[in-house]
């Protein structure tokens, strides 16, 4: 079974990532990992943080020769910030009453962390539940997504809107995608968005907040503009999608096989992330059954085919063959700038305003790279469980052989 786990605070020397069952014999391409990490660093609305670093990973143990070796995969990825916080993140030099906090920031772990673990110092909750943990993470998903491309699995990921600023929710459906070229006709009929076509991806690319469309772009700067002025903050709509993914990942033989459930726990765990939808999601409670459900067709070449995604590729909690797509709701950044929240001092009971720590006004474009990501091990769990060997030409022999009779099962 795939598995993985992080270790690591905000401020401290570093992210330490183990990841364990991993398959021998994959080519690990380390550009591709840092250019997923160097996005995850990036993004109109981030705070000075992501001035200080440059994310790199640094394996430990698991790849020897640019292979990995099927032992356990251990990497480090250094926060230079640490230089600036040896004095307060010293493992051992008590910490001085002042510089402990008490006054727990509403929407973050604050509150509930330092309760649940007696912390007379909130400091010990936020380090460790702030989001910086996602750069271990997204590598994880970029070593996932390094495996599956050699199968033709291919991720995707963009920002919808911030902070309702781009395309709309209900303008959102699984419906069959559409091409670049249609959408440029009609852009605002955002029905059927496919994040692989050619006009799209670049789109993407080209915008710094990963949007679909340059028009949105400018009015989505403008609004974060605004909120940074204001000391307020902005989340958004986000969507991934995977294309390649064969026919019969996950299962409805357990609850906790389905691959829709595990996408959602994976997706949902993410700092700030609120709602998770496969394709056409809470607009699958608006529509007939006769218009929801996305009818089965068989080519010329014996190959079945839909022509419309509603389901967004998976039924009854396997893969359908379809593109896989998924939209989840970040909120907004609970650290705020200027001191609009109430809060209490946790052991004095006083009135206080929630505190105000460096941080994000806006972190969608970066949530998107982490929600592809988390996507993408959720694919990696199930694509190792059905096709799972100790070793890549192992599972390539079992992947062709299912392949070759996928349409006869
Ligand atoms: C990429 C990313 C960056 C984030 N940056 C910040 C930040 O700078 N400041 C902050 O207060 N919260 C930030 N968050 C959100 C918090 O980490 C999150 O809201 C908090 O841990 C509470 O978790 P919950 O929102 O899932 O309940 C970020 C989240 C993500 C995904």
């Amino acid at each position: 079974m795939l598995r993985f786990l992080t270790a690591g605070e905000s401020h401290g020397k570093g992210l330490v990532t183990i990841i364990d069952n991993f398959p021998a014999g994959v080519k690990i391409d380390e550009d591709f990992i840092n250019d997923k990490l160097r996005l995850r660093q990036s993004g109109y609305g981030r705070g000075a943080r992501q001035k200080i670093e440059t994310d790199k990973i640094e394996f430990l143990s698991g790849v020897r020769g640019g292979l990995t070796t099927g032992s356990p995969i251990s990497f480090f990825i250094k926060n230079k910030d640490y230089e600036n916080w040896r004095d307060r993140m010293d493992p051992y030099k008590s910490v001085p009453e002042e510089s402990k906090i008490h006054t727990p920031r509403p929407g973050h772990a604050d509150f509930a962390g330092s309760i649940k673990f007696g912390l007379d110092d909130i400091r010990n909750v936020l380090e460790r539940s702030s989001a910086r943990e996602t750069a271990s993470r997204v590598a994880v998903g970029a070593i996932c997504q390094i495996l599956l491309k050699n199968f033709g699995i291919e991720f995707a990921s963009a920002v919808l809107n911030i902070g309702g600023v781009g395309v709309e929710a209900d303008e959102i459906s699984g419906e069959k995608k559409k091409k670049g070229s249609e959408l440029n006709s009609d852009p605002f009929a955002l029905n059927l968005i496919d994040l692989f076509d050619e006009v799209i991806s670049r789109n993407i690319k080209n915008s710094e907040l990963r949007m679909l469309y340059s028009e949105h772009e400018e009015k989505a700067k403008a609004f974060i503009d605004k909120m940074k002025a204001e000391g307020d903050t902005v989340g958004g709509l986000i969507t991934a999608q995977v294309k390649g993914v064969p026919v019969g990942l996950g299962s409805f033989t357990q609850w906790d096989e389905k691959l829709d459930a595990q996408i959602a726990m994976s997706v949902m765990s993410i700092q700030a992330i609120k709602s998770v939808e496969i394709g056409a999601g809470v607009k699958s409670a608006y529509l007939k059954g006769s218009e929801c459900h996305d009818s089965i067709y068989c080519g010329s070449s014996g190959s079945f085919y839909r022509k419309t995604d509603n389901a967004g590729g998976i039924e009854g909690g396997m893969s359908n063959g379809e593109i896989i797509s998924v939209t989840c709701a970040m909120k907004p950044i609970p650290t705020l700038m200027k001191p609009y929240l109430d809060t209490v001092d946790l052991n004095t009971c006083e009135a206080k305003k929630a505190f105000l720590e460096r941080s994000d006004v806006c972190a969608v474009p970066a949530a998107s790279i982490v929600v592809e990501s988390a996507v993408a091990f959720s694919i990696c769990y199930f694509f190792l469980k059905k096709f799972g060997g100790d070793g890549f030409a192992e599972i390539k022999r079992n992947y062709d052989g299912y392949c070759k009779n996928e349409n006869k099962n």
